[in-house]
């Protein structure tokens, strides 16, 4: 078993002057997979048209291999998410995945799409956009902090159901407030009323064991170059099987009208090396013990809230199960309220501490998002709680 902590940033190319406590907003790819990523590109830049036209994704005939690179590695990565290797496919991002979604479904005037106000901001915009065009209508679901238990998630969601609902939006874990939501129990309450369910899944590969198709959703987006240690860009789409037919590519190409796996392999011209590599994230989070490295992440993020809201004598009200591999802290009150307060604190603790960490107002003060990745430790969370404390 590895040992977690400083040491383990020798995997990294990650600047060591500074503390790193923000893998979840720009996730940084160990070593070993960028590696491959370049060797993959020189394989590619040997023979560009015979990796890109023939093996990429098998579109012309490669008497010399079984399977497309691309399936091979998507493949690999449906493994890693318990789901099937028809179900999944590689979008550059989760926020193409989710578009991919929203701009599949079939409103009209008088139908609702559902999301809750904890979403990330880019994905409501998408989803408003969405209604937008069709004439459905964005209800944004209120939901309170302090959390107690799950049922104060799943509850205000149900209520908010309605004959109207067309679909559910919901994260897999929160941006800013680093949730883990009750992805299954509004999954089983959508299903008992006929509600598809979308998951933005942007921060859990890689974060906590995930098996997609247990969560008895519709559709999962993610990434894979935050926690899961692929480069950028890179992320997947899972669709249910019932659901596939309908479903199409944002940009319109090659693969058009032609299944779902194949609408989504055979797109316009772009770098795949990124999704190539990524079973070697895969394979780095299996030689580090995924399950070690889950567990020291989340146990970090559980320490890091008892330390910082100790230090700055706040409070955290949120139950544990609702915390993965990061936690979101509120800061002391004399740190400032406002977007701007944030702005200037962060980039102090950037400038004059080589910190760099989320921080953002929300609802009337200040709070930090520490990301608890295997190269982080106590000391990079003391180094915070030092500079927040005598600025505070
Ligand atoms: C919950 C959530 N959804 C979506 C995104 C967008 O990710 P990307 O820009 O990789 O599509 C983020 C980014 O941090 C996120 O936190």
């Amino acid at each position: 078993m590895s040992t977690f902590g400083r040491s383990m940033l020798e995997h990294w190319l990650l600047d060591p002057e500074c503390t790193y406590l923000n893998h979840a907003t720009v996730g940084a790819p160990p070593r070993r997979v960028l590696q491959k990523q370049q060797a993959l590109r020189d394989e590619m830049e040997r023979q560009p048209s015979r990796f890109l036209l023939r093996e990429l994704n098998g579109h012309q005939p490669m008497p010399w291999r079984t399977a497309s690179r691309l399936r091979e590695a998507s493949d690999q990565v449906a493994t890693f998410v318990g789901s099937s290797p028809e179900d999944l496919v590689f979008v550059p991002n989760v926020t193409t995945g989710l578009n991919a979604v929203l701009g599949s479904l079939p409103l009209g005037p008088g139908d609702e799409v559902m999301i809750t106000d904890l979403a990330y901001g880019a994905i409501t915009l998408a989803a408003g956009a969405v209604c937008t065009r069709s004439g459905a209508t964005l209800r944004t679901v209120h939901l309170e902090y302090p959390i107690r238990d799950a049922g104060d998630v799943v509850e205000p969601i149900v209520q908010a159901l309605t004959p109207r609902t067309k679909l559910v939006v919901i994260d897999h874990i929160t941006a800013l407030t680093a949730l883990v939501l009750p992805v299954k129990a509004i999954a089983t309450e959508c299903r008992a009323r006929a509600v598809p369910v979308l998951v933005d899944g942007a921060h859990a590969p890689g974060s906590r064991p995930l098996n997609i198709p247990s969560l008895g959703v519709d559709w999962y987006a993610a990434n894979l170059h935050k926690w899961a240690h692929a480069p950028r860009s890179c992320g997947i789409l899972w669709a249910a099987p019932e659901r596939q037919s309908l479903l199409h590519a944002p940009v319109v190409s090659w693969g058009h009208d032609s299944g779902f796996r194949d609408e989504f392999e055979h797109t316009a011209t772009a770098d795949p090396t990124s999704c190539l590599a990524a079973p070697e994230g895969i394979a780095l989070l299996r030689e580090w013990d995924f399950d070690a490295c889950v567990q020291y992440m989340h146990g970090l993020a559980w320490e890091a809230a008892g330390m910082l809201t100790e230090r700055w004598r706040t409070t955290l009200e949120i139950p544990r199960e609702m915390v993965g591999a990061m936690v979101t802290v509120p800061l002391p009150q004399d740190a400032g309220t406002t977007d701007a307060d944030a702005e200037r604190l962060r980039l102090a603790l950037l400038l004059d501490d080589h910190i760099e960490v989320q921080l953002h107002a929300w609802r009337g003060r200040l709070w930090t998002r520490v990301s608890a990745q295997i190269y982080n430790d106590g000391q990079d969370l003391a180094r915070l709680a030092d500079a927040v404390a005598r600025r505070s």
